[in-house]
């Protein structure tokens, strides 16, 4: 009788951890937040030196989570896999230094904005560039899926603002850098901080030009229709744009 009792303990508690393990790691588990970004895009994100995500993003995501009782897993992806791994359920936000666009509002839901940010032209030391209006007829390299692309890549002709020669498409931002460093692209356009970044770790080989292009605000995404995680995002922000984490942490990562 004992034994029997204690064998369908057994069961059942098996059963429940199994049951138990499935939701861990697993976007809509309420005891995790499953994060996606692309770990590419320094200082918002990027990889550590001990091979895990760090970052601006990442940290305040790690804030927004501690105040609201759960723990944080990084998916670390494309960027331009993103939004359909958010549709599909597989991750429950994403923070990625992704920029409010129309046409992303139409496919996810964002926070209020934390960053605000502008397009900057990379060009090699001596380049002739000077302007945006300069990168007419020339190969420009950028990171897939990102604003940088979607505005150079215009192709409506009548608001073809750049009449770029070649639009060359990466999977990493500093992948386009070193492609420029080596002649392959004539110039980069990409995010004023990431450019900043790498304009530093290559000094005398490149430089960073204003682009003029409309500025830009970061906000984080969930699946559209999930305003119960937005509203928590939302006044987690507020409380730390209020308390002075949010100065903390841009003074950690960002100046
Ligand atoms: N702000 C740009 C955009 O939203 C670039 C973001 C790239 N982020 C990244 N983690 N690679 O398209």
């Amino acid at each position: 009788m004992q034994i029997t009792r204690g064998i369908k303990l057994l069961f059942l508690v098996s059963m429940v951890s199994i049951v138990a393990s499935m939701f861990v790691g697993c976007a809509g588990n309420t005891s995790e937040l499953v994060m996606g970004t692309n770990a590419e895009f320094p200082p918002f994100e990027y990889i550590g030196d001990d091979g895990q995500p760090d970052g601006f993003d990442v940290a305040l995501v790690k804030e927004i989570a501690r105040r609201m009782n759960v723990g944080v897993k990084i998916e670390n992806m494309e960027f331009k896999s993103l939004i359909g791994s958010l549709a599909n359920g597989k991750i429950d936000l994403i923070a990625a230094g992704m920029t409010v666009t129309e046409e992303r509002k139409k496919e996810v839901d964002f926070s209020k904005t934390y960053f605000t940010a502008n397009q900057m032209i990379i060009i090699p030391v001596g380049s002739e560039i000077n302007s945006a209006l300069d990168l007419k007829g020339m190969v420009v390299g950028v990171q897939e899926g990102t604003t940088g692309d979607i505005i150079v890549s215009e192709e409506d002709v009548d608001e073809k603002e750049y009449d770029v020669k070649e639009v060359k498409r990466y999977k990493k931002g500093i992948d386009a850098v070193m492609d420029l460093i080596n002649g392959r692209v004539e110039a980069v356009v990409i995010d004023s901080n990431p450019a900043a970044e790498y304009v530093k770790s290559n000094e005398g080989k490149i430089v960073a030009i204003e682009s003029g292009m409309e500025p830009e605000e970061y906000a984080i995404a969930v699946k559209k229709g999930n305003t119960k995680l937005l509203e928590k995002i939302d006044k987690a922000l507020t409380e730390i744009k209020q308390d002075g984490t949010y100065d903390k942490l841009i003074k950690q990562y960002i100046q």
